[in-house]
Formats: C-alpha cells, structure tokens, sequence
C-alpha cells in the first residue's frame, strides 16, 4: 500500500524507519519530512501539517490508501474530519483520531471531565476563566503546594506550570488568564500535586480492541538529575522497569478498558495512538494527561522495540480489526539520547553544519535539521536522536552516548544520564 506519513521530526522519522521495513509498503511519502527521512520515502517539505488542501491533493495525487498522522496540531485541528469529508476519501484509511477523538489532548478540562465520568484515576481538578478568578485563588488556597496549573488548550509543550508558592502560583495563574498563550490559556485547569515516577503507555486502538506497545519514559528537563527548565524531551528509555506486569494490569484496568469504553459510550470512534502519561503513586496509575499521538522522543526509543509488522498494526487500527493482530516486542533495552542546540530551550542559533551522522551500532532519527546548499544544517532546538540497543539499559546507553559524541556541530549538547532514576 502507499501510506503518506505526516509531521517531520524524531517521532516520525523513527515511524517512516519502521515503515520502510514493512512488507506491505509499496510507497512511502512524508509531509514535510526531513532530511533524514528521505532515505526512507518522498518528502514534500513545502506541504506543511497544517495544509490540509495540499495533504488532501497528495492522497489523490498518489493514490494513497493510508494516513499515520504524527503530530498533534493537525489531529486537534480537525484533519481526519476534513480528509473523510473530501469526494472518493469518505473511506481513506487513517492512523489518528478526529476533532472529537484529539479534545483528550487538545482540551485539558475535557480530559479531566471525561476521566471524571468514566472513573478514570487522575489528580482531583477545577477549572477556571478569567471571570471566575477569585475562585479559582480560593481553590488554590485550598490546596497544598506545589500547585499545578495547565492551561486548557495546546501550547506546544509549555501549557504545565508547577509553582512552589502560593504568591507564584496566583502571578502565573494571572499571565496565564491574561492571554499569555492566546485563546488556549483562557481557561485553566488547577489541579492536586502528585507525587511519583511517571511513565509514558502507548495505546493503540481502533476504538473496540487495543494493543499496548513498549513502555517508555522520556527526560523533559534540560539538566542532568533532572534539572533545569523542560524541553521537548532530552531522551527515553525503553522497558520501564517498575512498570512491570503487576504494574501494566492495574493500568488495563483501571485506565484503559474504562478510557475505550468511555470513548465508545461517548460516541467517539477513536482509532489511533492514545499516550497515556502515567504517575505511579506508591503502586496506583494515575492519569497526568492523555495525547492523542505518540510521544517524542519516546517514538524514537519504542520503535526500535517492536518487532512486528508496524504497517499491518496500523492497517489493525484504521480499518477496526485489531483483534486479528498481534504484537512483538524485542527483549533488549533501548535508550534514545537526544542532542539539541546550544542555548534550547531558550534562544539558540541555527543553521550549524551538522558531521558525523553515520554511526555504527546505533540509529540515528532526525529531530530538527535540514539541507542548506546540499550541507545537513541544525534546525531547531532538538537537533538529532541518537538510539540503540542493549542488553542492559546501561549498555544501551553507552553506545548511544557514544554516539552523540560522535555527531559534531556548533555548540552540542546532550544528557548523558538518560534512565538514572530507574
Ligand atoms: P505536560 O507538559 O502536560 O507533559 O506536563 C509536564 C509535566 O508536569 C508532566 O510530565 C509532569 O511531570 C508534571 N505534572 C503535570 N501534572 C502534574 C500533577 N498533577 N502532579 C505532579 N506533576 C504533574
Ligand atoms: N514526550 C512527551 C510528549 O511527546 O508529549
């Protein structure tokens, strides 16, 4: 089959390699892709997320017979609905939920709603807008610190501050009102302070049935022992150890056989990824979010671990017949180290020559470069991942360090502890 493969970082490169290796591709095109992804298929990097008419002409133009939708953005703007509202594309097969579906990411206050509804455990919440403020300081004052405060809609990653005090966590909860980012921040989520070790699950359903795959966790904050501002994600590993079988059955359960029975009671045909970021409290799963999409850099440590047919997973999820698939996993570790540009997640510069990407006994995905004058430049804060293998989770992250060393460009910078606190 042709599949075009939308979105152009680390998550999708790491998606278009186990893709490549499918049997059943015929044709791999990637909107906008990268660099690195065009070893794997065509990429359009003039056709953006976002553009929903170009995405439309490329299925027609290609004759593709599926859609893996990588990023959020588009999920959460409703690109399902449009593709399926198009002549002769009613019944195009797509990986990723509709406008419906993408408000568990796209929408924190449905989110904790739906969890409320279904029963579903997360940290107890209220939810506010700038014509309930004195209520919502009232609720702060309730609570104990630290105070979480998430802002209602997407805000690539930044939307989630956790204040110490109470006099930050009322300034912040005012910026956050007052548009600081937009229409997204005009409602905010406060909710109860968790304390635990998070994990990322990754479902994949056709809205009846779900597979899980690998467990992961990922290293958002800049510094080493966890320091420093959050990023994109500094990393991931793959097991987690403490989310072992005991562990994995509470989360069936508790987590996910009510969030596909709620979806379905709701009404909602969800078929794609839903990334279940999970607390563990002294042995109990609770939710911390739901995204609609897998999670990078986590894609970029649990493709390597799956050892089935990525493809025919796929197909299982768009054409809703899950249950006639089965999945595999590799027994060994894997750990991605990811190495960004100097000075993320504030300012940083681009366009630095970028050597030394062939390494051997790892994989390396592309994350944020591109070509300048035929020369691979960085791109962004999150440049490239480096991931491999291991029997061990230390052996799997010596050889990726190894390599990040090997990759050379202006102003490097990785984590070399990725995995520490397992
Ligand atoms: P997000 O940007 O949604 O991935 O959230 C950022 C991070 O905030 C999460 O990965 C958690 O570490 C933390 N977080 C979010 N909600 C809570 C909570 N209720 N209690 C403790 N930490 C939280
Ligand atoms: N690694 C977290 C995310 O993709 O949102």
């Amino acid at each position: 089959m042709n599949i075009l493969l939308l979105g152009s970082g680390g998550r999708e490169h790491a998606l278009a390699w186990r893709i490549a290796r499918s049997p059943r591709l015929t044709e791999l095109f990637i909107a906008p892709g990268n660099p690195g992804m065009a070893n794997y298929g065509r990429c359009f990097p003039e056709v953006s997320v976002q553009d929903f008419e170009a995405i439309a002409a490329l299925v027609r133009q290609y004759k593709i017979d599926l859609v893996v939708v990588g990023p959020e953005v588009p999920l959460v703007g409703g690109i399902v609905d449009f593709l399926h509202r198009q002549p002769q594309l009613e019944q195009l097969l797509i990986v990723g939920p509709d406008a419906a579906g993408a408000r568990l990411e796209g929408s924190k206050e449905f989110s904790k709603a739906f969890m409320e509804r279904h029963g579903i455990p997360t940290a107890a919440y209220r939810s506010f807008d700038s014509g309930s403020y004195a209520a919502a300081i009232d609720y702060l004052r309730s609570l104990q610190p630290p105070y979480v405060l998430k802002a209602n809609g997407l805000a690539a990653g930044k939307g989630v501050i956790i204040s110490s005090s109470l006099e930050e966590a009322q300034r912040e909860l005012q910026m956050l009102l007052s548009g600081r980012f937009g229409e997204a921040s005009s409602r905010v989520v406060i909710e109860e302070y968790l304390t635990g070790i998070e994990c990322s699950v990754f479902v994949a359903t056709d809205g009846k049935d779900w597979r899980l795959l690998p467990v992961a966790k990922d290293y958002k904050r800049i510094g080493e022992g966890d320091t420093g501002p959050n990023t994109g994600g500094m990393g991931s590993v793959s097991p987690v150890a403490f989310a072992d079988a005991a562990f994995m059955q509470r989360v069936e359960e508790r987590v996910i056989r009510p969030t596909i029975a709620g979806l379905q009671a709701e009404g909602i045909d969800y078929r794609g990824f839903i990334f279940i970021g999970l607390m563990n409290v002294g042995g109990e799963p609770y939710v911390i979010e739901y995204n609609c999409r897998m999670g990078d850099p986590e894609t970029e440590s649990v493709m390597l671990r799956l050892k089935s047919d990525l493809v025919e997973l796929f197909e299982g999820v768009a054409e809703e017949r899950l249950d006639q698939c089965s999945i595999e996993f590799d027994e060994r570790a894997a750990v991605c180290v990811m190495c960004v540009s100097g000075g993320y997640p504030g300012a940083y510069e681009k366009g630095y020559p970028i050597t030394g990407t062939d390494i051997e006994g790892s994989v390396v995905f592309h994350a944020g470069t591109t070509l300048r004058d035929g020369q691979l430049v960085t791109d962004g804060g999150r440049v490239i991942a480096v991931s491999s293998y291991g029997a061990t989770r230390e052996e799997a992250l010596q050889r990726s360090m190894r390599g990040a060393q090997q990759i050379e460009y202006r102003d490097k910078y990785f984590r070399s502890d990725i995995g520490f606190d397992l």
